[in-house]
C-alpha cells in the first residue's frame, strides 16, 4: 500500500466566494461547491481545501475571523457544511479547513471585550504601553503597514499584530487562550473535516530577542495540538503553513509529533527561476537543502495560491531577477512577491505550464492545484490587494461566465476580462469538450499520478546530467518505478535514458541490456537516448508485462 491517505493525495484549494454561487447572489458559497463536486470528481483530485468560510469583515479575504465556529452569512450554514462534507466523503473525497489561529478579527467578541480595560479577556492578546516591544519582528505586509503595533483608544495600550491591525494577534502565553484554540480544532474534526491548514503558524509566541518566528514554544504548542489531536481523532491532518527556509520549515514536522504536512515554500521560486534562467541549478539546490522528513509526514508542493508569489525567503539577487522577470509592470508586486496567477507569469505558454505541473506532480510531496489554475485561468492584479487572483471560476463562455445568476456587475469581485483569459476563450465547458486543452491534459497526468503511487511515497533520487538544463530524478519503491527527464531550456536536448533506468530499482537489468521503457503519458517505447524538445518532460516507466 501507498502510505496514508495525504501523502498520496492531489489537493485543490478552494476561496469559497470564488467557486460557484448556488443562490444567485454574486457570491460563491458553500452549497456551490456541492453543486460542483462532478467537476472536481471528474478532475481528479483527492482532497478539498477550503479557505476561511467563516464570519468575517474581510479585511483580509476572510483570514480575518470574528467567530471561529461560525459560517460566514453569505456562505450558507453549518448544515451547509455539513452536507458538503458528507457528499465529498460519499464520493471517497476528503475536505480541510482552513484553521486561522495566530489572530482573530478585532470584530471577534474576545478582542471586543480585551479591549476593555480590566476585562476578564484583557490578557487574550497582546498589549503593550510602548510600541518598542520585539523591533526584532519583520513586517510582513510591507506594503500597507511600517510597524507591528497599534495604538487602541479604548483600551488605552497599543496590540501587537503580525498582520494588518485588522487582525490582533491572541495571546498564546495565556493558557486560556492555547485551551480555546484546541476546542476550535476540535469543534471543526468533530463536524468532519479530514484535517486543517494551520495558517501563519510561526508566530504564534512573542519573545524579546528573537524576530518572534519559529519559537521554541510555539513548536511545543504545536506537539501539544498534535496529541490532543491524535487522542480524539482518526486520519486526520494538520498542515503548517510555515513561509521559512528548509531547515525550519521541516521543524514544523517535529519527530512525526507536530504537524503531519508542511508547505514546501523553499522549492517554488526556484522552479520559476529555471524557467528564465533555462537551468536546473537553483532546483537542484533547494532539493538538495532539503532535509529528510520523519515517516508519515509530508510536503505540499505548490506553484500558485491564493496569495502573492512569495519572494520573502529567496536571496536579494534572486527576488531582483524574479521582479524583472516576471513583474513587468511594478503593479504586479505585492508585499514581497508577485500577485499574478499561473498561466499569466508563464504567457500563458502552454509547455512551460506542463511543464511546472509535470514537476508539482512528480517531485516528492502531495501537489496543491490552485482554484481555476488547471483551465488556465488569468488574473486582474490591478484589483485590491490579492483579489486578483480570487476572481469569479470560469465555468461557461458568456457575461455570466456560468458563475452565478446574478448580474455580473454584483459579483463579489469582475470576472477576468483581460484578452486571452476573458470568459469566451477560458472556461470549463470548451475546454472539457476539447481533448487537446490544458484541462484534460491535467486530469490525464492526474490520472496517471494516480497509477503511479510512488509520485507520493517513493524514494526520491536526483541523477547526474551533463547539460544544466536537463533535470532528471526517478521516484521508486519496491513495485513502481518512475524515471521523470525535464528540459528547462528552450531548445532541444539529448538524454541518455539508459544508464539512469539502470540505475532505478527495479528497472534495467542485471545483464546491462536495457530493458523496454515507455512514455507513462502516451505509451509510445522510448529508446536509450532521447530528445527532450523546449521545456518538455517525460515520465517514463517500464513496459508492463
Ligand atoms: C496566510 C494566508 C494569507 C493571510 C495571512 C494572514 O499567509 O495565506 O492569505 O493574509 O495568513 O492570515
Ligand atoms: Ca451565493
Amino acid at each position: 500500500m501507498h502510505g496514508v491517505w495525504y501523502e498520496t493525495a492531489v489537493f485543490y484549494e478552494i476561496p469559497v466566494h470564488a467557486f460557484f454561487d448556488s443562490n444567485g447572489d454574486g457570491i460563491g458559497d458553500i452549497a456551490g461547491i456541492t453543486a460542483k463536486l462532478d467537476y472536481l470528481e471528474w478532475l481528479g483530485v483527492d482532497c478539498l481545501w477550503l479557505l476561511p468560510f467563516f464570519p468575517s469583515p474581510m479585511v483580509d479575504g476572510g483570514y480575518d475571523v470574528s467567530d471561529l465556529t461560525g459560517v460566514r452569512a453569505e456562505y450558507g450554514t453549518l448544515d451547509d457544511v455539513r452536507a458538503l462534507l458528507h457528499q465529498a466523503h460519499t464520493r471517497g473525497m476528503r475536505v480541510i479547513a482552513d484553521m486561522v489561529m495566530n489572530h482573530t478579527s478585532d470584530q471577534h467578541p474576545w478582542f471586543l471585550e480585551s479591549r476593555e480595560p480590566g476585562s476578564a479577556k484583557r490578557d487574550w492578546y497582546v498589549w503593550s504601553d510602548t510600541p518598542d516591544k520585539y523591533p526584532d519582528a519583520r513586517v510582513i505586509f510591507v506594503d500597507s503597514l511600517d510597524s507591528n503595533w497599534t495604538w487602541d483608544e479604548t483600551a488605552g495600550a497599543y496590540f501587537w499584530h503580525r498582520f494588518y491591525a485588522e487582525q490582533p494577534d491572541l495571546n498564546f502565553d495565556n493558557p486560556q487562550v492555547r485551551a480555546a484554540v484546541v476546542d476550535v480544532v476540535r469543534f471543526w474534526l468533530e463536524l468532519g473535516f479530514d484535517g486543517l491548514r494551520l495558517d501563519a503558524i510561526p508566530y504564534l509566541f512573542e519573545r524579546e530577542g528573537t524576530n518572534c518566528e519559529n519559537l521554541p514554544e510555539t513548536h511545543a504548542f504545536l506537539k501539544e495540538l498534535r496529541a490532543a489531536v491524535d487522542a480524539e481523532f482518526d486520519e486526520r491532518m494538520l498542515l503548517a503553513e510555515a513561509n521559512q527556509p528548509p531547515v525550519q520549515v521541516v521543524d514544523y514536522l517535529g519527530d512525526g509529533d507536530e504537524c503531519h504536512m508542511a508547505y514546501h515554500f523553499p522549492i517554488m521560486p526556484p522552479l520559476f527561476m529555471a524557467l528564465k534562467r533555462q537551468h536546473t541549478n537553483d532546483i537542484i539546490e533547494a532539493i538538495k537543502a532539503t532535509p529528510p522528513i520523519p515517516p508519515s509526514t509530508q510536503w505540499g508542493l505548490f506553484l500558485r495560491n491564493h496569495d502573492e508569489l512569495t519572494l520573502e525567503m529567496v536571496t536579494e539577487e534572486d527576488r531582483e531577477f524574479m521582479y524583472r522577470e516576471y513583474a513587468p509592470d511594478p503593479r504586479m508586486k505585492k508585499n514581497v512577491g508577485i500577485r499574478r496567477r499561473l498561466a499569466p507569469l508563464l504567457e500563458n505558454d502552454r509547455r512551460l505550464i506542463e511543464l511546472l505541473h509535470g514537476l508539482l506532480l512528480s517531485l516528492p510531496g502531495s501537489p496543491f492545484l490552485y482554484y481555476g489554475d488547471e483551465l488556465g485561468m488569468g488574473d486582474e492584479y490591478l484589483l485590491r490587494d490579492r483579489d486578483g487572483v480570487r476572481t469569479p471560476m470560469q465555468w461557461e463562455p458568456g457575461p455570466t461566465a456560468g458563475f452565478s445568476t446574478a448580474d455580473p456587475a454584483s459579483y463579489y469581485l469582475p470576472i477576468v476580462a483581460t484578452p486571452g483569459f476573458d470568459s469566451d476563450t477560458i472556461n470549463v465547458l470548451n475546454e472539457m469538450e476539447d481533448d487537446t486543452s490544458l484541462l484534460n491534459q491535467i486530469r490525464r497526468l492526474l490520472d496517471i499520478r494516480r497509477k503511479l503511487g510512488v509520485f507520493g511515497t517513493g524514494g526520491f533520487e536526483l541523477h547526474a546530467s551533463d547539460d544544466p538544463a536537463i533535470l532528471k530524478f526517478s521516484r521508486s519503491d519496491a513495485t513502481q518505478s518512475v524515471l521523470v527527464a525535464a528540459n528547462v531550456a528552450d531548445r532541444t536536448v539529448q538524454v541518455e535514458i539508459a544508464a539512469s533506468m539502470m540505475a532505478v530499482p527495479g528497472q534495467g537489468d542485471d545483464s546491462g541490456t536495457f530493458i523496454d521503457v515507455i512514455d507513462a503519458v502516451s505509451g509510445e517505447p522510448v529508446p536509450a537516448t532521447i530528445d527532450l524538445g523546449p521545456r518538455e518532460f517525460r515520465w517514463l516507466i517500464r513496459r508492463p508485462d
